[in-house]
């Protein structure tokens, strides 16, 4: 709804005592500013690198510290935060805390709230990189991942202990979207959800090409959304900017041309060569519609150029896979549609796109409203139910309208009654 605003979800962040404390501020308020009611929790060692008080003062909540000190109303205080939190992060966690989680100790707040909560548990390691692989640390994780928690791979580069290699503490970006996937539905989890975004390139010599208006910001908030309601993401995108805030854990190849694109689609979703195949294959992407007859190897002179470039038509990647879907069972194959004339013009193009190309859905949406804004307006056009119109609102949100009538879709294919 216009102007409403988005509930704020419940985050306990624990701290342990790594020198990487001062990026749970950062982490901290990276949270707040995207909708989260923080609240922290420090062991002993942590407040020797970071003061409760910075933590106090960002979040606007006490930090828990201690187990003798009193929770809200005279409740106590690591039983009534552990049933608070709708998800537990512990950022940074250090070896010792790791070691002490897999063993269930309890003997400070922060260890006592992990035991006591129900949320989901995200641990973020930071340590040397010879604690980080040594092998009772390596089982402590394991131990921890087998019980349900999510691990945050660290990141590898300079350490503060002066080593190079693996434990510098992961982005607050790759914690905040394993924590946003531990809060999501779960409801495409497993499912195998390929993405095609942003545009191709047709080379006409080294230096100039043919493509078209698109930021792949679309294919970007699907493959984002579809990550966090627990599928396995592959995107397969042209030459685009943002690919590197998706998760660590999406696959992404990036390809230039629209062969290189079909050829990638057909692998990763076609389950050519052996891969597996996708259950949902979403065609976003704008792949150009011809390509030059030949690249001209060498920069075309200005004084050689005769102002003609003979064309050649590209392969419909999505029409292929409409073909070959036909025999496939149960996965779902959605395409865009993007034109300039009015909406009656554009569901009945959207109409015959579905049925040319195989679709069982097709986002129809027009120039006007997609190109170069955050925003968009779209119909959902299907074959069995009248289209479904979503009104302008942010990409996100409509990457979250298509992804439940995926979801609505798959169910009813799998003859699970929906939920609602
Ligand atoms: N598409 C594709 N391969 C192409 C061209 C388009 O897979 N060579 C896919 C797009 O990713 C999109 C859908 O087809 O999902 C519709 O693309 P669009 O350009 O709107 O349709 P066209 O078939 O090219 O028809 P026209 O340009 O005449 O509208």
């Amino acid at each position: 709804m216009a102007g409403s605003k988005p509930r704020r979800f419940r985050i306990v962040l624990g701290v342990t005592g790594s020198i990487a404390c001062y990026k749970a501020v950062d982490l901290a308020r990276y949270f707040i500013k995207r909708g989260a009611n923080v609240r922290v929790v420090m062991t002993e060692s942590a407040t020797r690198f970071v003061s409760p008080l910075t933590f106090q003062s960002l979040t606007h909540n006490p930090v828990a510290q201690s187990f003798w000190t009193e929770g809200d109303s005279g409740s106590i205080g690591h039983i009534e935060l552990a049933d608070w939190a709708e998800a537990f992060v512990i950022a940074p966690a250090t070896a010792d805390s790791i070691a002490k989680l897999a063993m269930g100790s309890a003997e400070s707040s922060l260890l006592a709230t992990a035991l006591a909560t129900k949320a989901p548990i995200i641990i973020a390691p930071a340590m040397n990189s010879n604690m980080l692989s040594h092998p009772q640390t390596q089982e402590n994780l394991t131990t921890l991942q087998g019980r349900g928690y999510e691990v945050v791979e660290p990141d590898s580069g300079l350490l503060a202990c002066g080593w190079t290699g693996s434990g510098r503490l992961a982005s607050n970006r790759e914690i905040y979207v394993k924590t946003m996937r531990a809060l999501g539905p779960a409801d495409l989890l497993g499912k195998r959800v390929v993405i095609s975004a942003g545009p191709t390139r047709e080379m006409i010599d080294p230096v100039r090409y043919i493509s078209n208006r698109s930021s792949g910001k679309m294919g970007l908030a699907l493959a984002n959304e579809a990550y966090r309601r627990g599928a396995v993401v592959t995107l397969i995108h042209g030459p685009m900017a943002g690919v590197a805030s998706l998760s660590k854990d999406v696959t992404t190849v990036s390809v230039t041309s629209a062969a290189e694109m079909g050829e990638a689609i057909k692998t990763h979703a076609a389950g050519a060569q052996g891969a597996p195949r996708a259950d949902v294959t979403i065609m976003a992407a704008a792949v150009a519609d011809y390509r030059p007859v030949a690249e001209r190897p060498q920069k075309i002179k200005k004084a050689s150029f005769t102002p003609t470039i003979d064309l050649i038509e590209n392969e419909d990647i999505l029409k292929s896979l409409g073909m070959e879907h036909a025999r496939r069972d149960g996965a779902l194959l959605v395409g865009f549609a993007v034109e300039t004339g009015t909406v009656e013009e554009l569901l009945s193009e959207a109409r015959s796109k579905l049925a040319r190309k195989g679709a069982d859905m097709i986002i129809a949406n027009r120039a006007e409203d997609a190109f170069d804004k955050t925003t968009n307006q779209v119909w959902i056009v299907s074959g069995d139910t009248p289209p479904l119109h979503i009104e302008t609102t942010s990409k996100k949100s409509i990457a979250t309208a298509i992804l439940d009538q995926v979801v609505a879709r798959l169910r009813k294919r799998s003859g699970v009654e929906l939920a609602h």
